[in-house]
């Protein structure tokens, strides 16, 4: 019997994260990546990014919205036995072509010992890298969230939405708008409001790294009237978010510790270096459980759910170990 004509032969998929879109964000194995390529597919926006790579190539070009089409003629052109980039801006795996196309691979039997080789090349994200022309903005707990509603329902954005703007997270908004979609960013701004101060700091930035780059800073209450669309990312800070000299910062926690004066740094009373702050885990629940107050009334002070803090009065505190941590 003849064995299928996927077991035939070595074929190899690249999911290719170009980072941001110059050159000199690509990264070594990208280019590489490309270079080793028999075909490239992309979205045209995209493989123009790397038109100087791909002379001589097989080039399959899609529109946006065909990302399983995409999946589909990589597996094709792989069980030839071609080697296929398959490129995305950012990083592959984030909102880019890295999920669907495990998704068509699995679908057609697929596994990691099969014939067609496949590999991930990340590459540098708008989230970071926007960051990166703004400031310091993620130096604390952030998160992404994509405003599409093209294949997720609204109620899970919001959802998602209304849950970081009440845990304080700096937030990436991913595809805030569209020509067509120019009601979820009001709804986003609706969302946060709702939960933050309208003066929280806001960096627009509208394709990063490339020719038509553009930087705004606003706030929180004006951010839908700026001047946002399909290559924007939005970055909202936190409630400790600064913007200073034209820089957004996030502050990493330092003055919960230290006091920092005239180039010294001393430790304020009852903080240790190396430890965890007094109002870290075991001195929060050592001080809750000492204050002899209700679940109730220390669940509405911390803003977290009465049957978590009635588990955590009813916890042992733990002893805490050597002070051999870095803070960073
Ligand atoms: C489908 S997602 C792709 C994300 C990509 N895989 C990544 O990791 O950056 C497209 C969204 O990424 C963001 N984006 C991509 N490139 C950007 C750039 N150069 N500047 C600003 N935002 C960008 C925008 O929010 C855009 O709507």
């Amino acid at each position: 019997m003849n064995a299928p004509e996927t077991l035939q032969k070595h074929g190899k998929i690249m999911l290719v994260g170009l980072g941001p879109g110059s050159n000199d964000h690509l990264t070594a194995r990208a280019r590489a990546a490309i270079a080793e390529a028999d075909t490239i597919i992309g979205y045209v926006t995209y493989i123009r990014l790397v038109a100087d790579l791909v002379e001589g190539k097989e080039v399959i070009k899609k529109s946006m919205t065909e990302e399983l089409d995409r999946a589909i003629e990589a597996l094709d052109r792989a069980r030839q036995g071609k080697k296929v980039a398959l490129i995305s801006s950012g990083d592959a795996g984030i909102y880019g072509m890295a999920g669907p196309t495990f998704e068509v691979l699995f679908q057609a039997g697929w596994t990691p010992d099969s014939d067609i080789e496949v590999e991930i090349v990340p590459g540098a994200s708008a989230l970071n890298t926007c960051a990166a022309l703004v400031g310091a903005p993620l130096t604390h707990d952030f998160c992404a969230i994509s405003l599409s509603d093209l294949l997720t329902p609204w109620p899970t954005i919001a959802r998602r939405l209304d849950a970081v703007a009440y845990a304080d997270f700096v937030v990436a908004l991913y595809n805030p708008k569209s020509g067509r979609r120019t009601q979820q960013i009001v709804e986003a701004q609706r969302l946060f409001l709702r939960h933050r101060d309208p003066q929280t700091p806001v960096a627009i930035v509208k394709s990063g790294y490339r020719p038509k780059q553009r930087i705004e800073f606003t706030t929180l209450d004006k951010m839908a009237e700026a001047d946002i669309g399909m290559l924007s990312t939005v970055l909202i800070g936190n409630s400790n978010t600064f913007i200073k000299h034209g820089l957004m910062v996030t502050p990493r926690g330092y003055a919960n510790k230290y006091a920092v004066e005239a180039g010294e740094r001393n430790t304020h009373d009852g903080e240790q270096a190396g430890r965890s702050l007094s109002t870290g885990l075991n001195g929060w629940m050592a001080s809750i459980q000492a204050s002899g107050r209700s679940a109730a009334e220390l669940a509405a002070e911390h803003r977290l759910p009465e049957d978590y803090i009635a588990a955590v009065l009813a916890t042992e505190v733990p002893a805490e170990g050597e002070a051999n941590e870095i803070e960073a």
